[in-house]
């Protein structure tokens, strides 16, 4: 049973958790998001500066909230891959230094793994193999889970993701960053139905189309050229129409996909992990098509979809019991596939 003290900040939060296995004992996030809205979307060099700012505050509030000192955690980890590497550093530099300090074993972590473990803090009794659908603001993919550490990527868009997909539609209706909150929260109050939108579908060289894969580059123009007409058309914008339709397309393409990569592998829990994962329109779309199909889908609480460091620490506590560990020397990477997260292991 492992006390992991984790650290998250690939993008724009600070997040610092402990968990004991699958249980959270504290969670802390520092979002940026009012900083960068100014800019319209994250800024890189920003980010760096907010985590050295609020990372020693939020470490001490974790280990208050939790009320663990030092010698209750058996392990520290951070997300060292993929993300942006100045983020990066400031949390995989923390946890070393932690690690170093208080004599502890350090474990980095594959982000999206830690995406994929948060449904193992809602469902701790969850085992694989499942289809994990992995919708955020940088990765959209179709992941089988086979066990910890082991990934087969199925399906993945082929252009945006569909959180950049509701961020860039967004600004262009000029709704401010981030743009899937606001996006989900006009839709309620449209019609889905109001405009047809392009589902985007990638033709196969041997004929018709790829069933897992996505692609959300042209939808995204599609909703540039239905404004650009309607502006022309009218003086007020209907909004909360157009925000309802590109959610429900978007919703309808991602749960296609999902339902249909899980019935042909067999595969009978489809768990979403992600920020986009939060999105009404995608839970109600998915979770009536699985109840049609007999499949069972797992949405992790709110708190849990978005970035935060709980699901970091699930995901290393796993590693750690089965003996992974990772080198100091351990590096802050901008990109790396799940299909090599155990590169960042030594067994012992
Ligand atoms: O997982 P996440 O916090 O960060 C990444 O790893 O990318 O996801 C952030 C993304 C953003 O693109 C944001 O617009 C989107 O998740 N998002 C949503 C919702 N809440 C956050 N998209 C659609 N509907 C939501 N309710
Ligand atoms: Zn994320």
């Amino acid at each position: 049973m492992a006390t992991v003290l984790a650290i998250e900040t690939s993008c724009d939060e600070t997040a610092v958790a402990i968990v004991n296995n699958r249980k959270v004992c504290s969670s802390i996030i520092a979002s940026q998001i009012p900083v960068h809205q100014q800019y319209g979307g994250v800024v890189p060099e920003v980010a760096s500066r907010q985590h050295v700012e609020t990372i020693n505050q939020i470490i001490s509030s974790a280990l208050q909230e939790g009320g663990k000192d030092w010698t209750e955690i058996d392990a520290v980890a951070a997300t060292c891959a993929p993300g942006l590497v100045g983020s990066l550093l400031v949390g995989l530099t923390a946890a070393k230094t932690l690690a170093v300090v208080h004599q502890k074993p350090f474990v980095g972590v594959h982000h999206l793994e830690g995406h994929i473990y948060a449904s193992y803090l809602s469902e701790p009794d969850l085992e694989p193999p499942f289809l994990c659908l992995l919708v955020s603001g940088g990765h959209t993919s179709l992941i089988y889970v086979k066990d910890c550490g082991i990934y087969e990527t199925l399906g993945e868009t082929r252009d945006d993701a569909a959180g950049e997909a509701f961020d860039k539609v967004a600004r262009l209706l000029h709704l401010g960053y981030p743009g899937g909150p606001v996006i989900d929260q006009l839709a309620s109050q449209g019609n889905p139905d109001a405009f047809p939108l392009p589902e985007g579908r990638l033709s196969l060289p041997t004929g018709g189309y790829h069933p897992y894969d996505s692609s959300f580059s042209g939808l995204k123009t599609a909703v540039l050229r239905l404004v650009q007409k309607l502006q022309q058309e009218t003086s007020e914008l209907p909004v909360n129409d157009i925000a309802a339709s590109f959610q429900e397309t978007v919703a309808r393409s991602l749960t296609k996909r999902a339902i249909a990569c899980a019935l042909n592998y067999g595969l009978k829990t489809i768990a979403v992990g992600g920020g986009v994962a939060a999105n009404s329109g995608l839970r109600k779309h998915l979770q009536d098509a699985a109840s049609a199909h007999n499949l069972r889908v797992l949405f992790p609480p709110l708190r849990f979809c978005t970035d935060n460091a709980a699901m970091i620490a699930c995901a290393a506590a796993d590693h750690f019991n089965r003996g992974h560990t990772s080198p100091l020397t351990q590096a802050a990477q901008s990109r790396l596939a799940i299909t090599d997260v155990m590169q960042l292991y030594k067994t012992s």
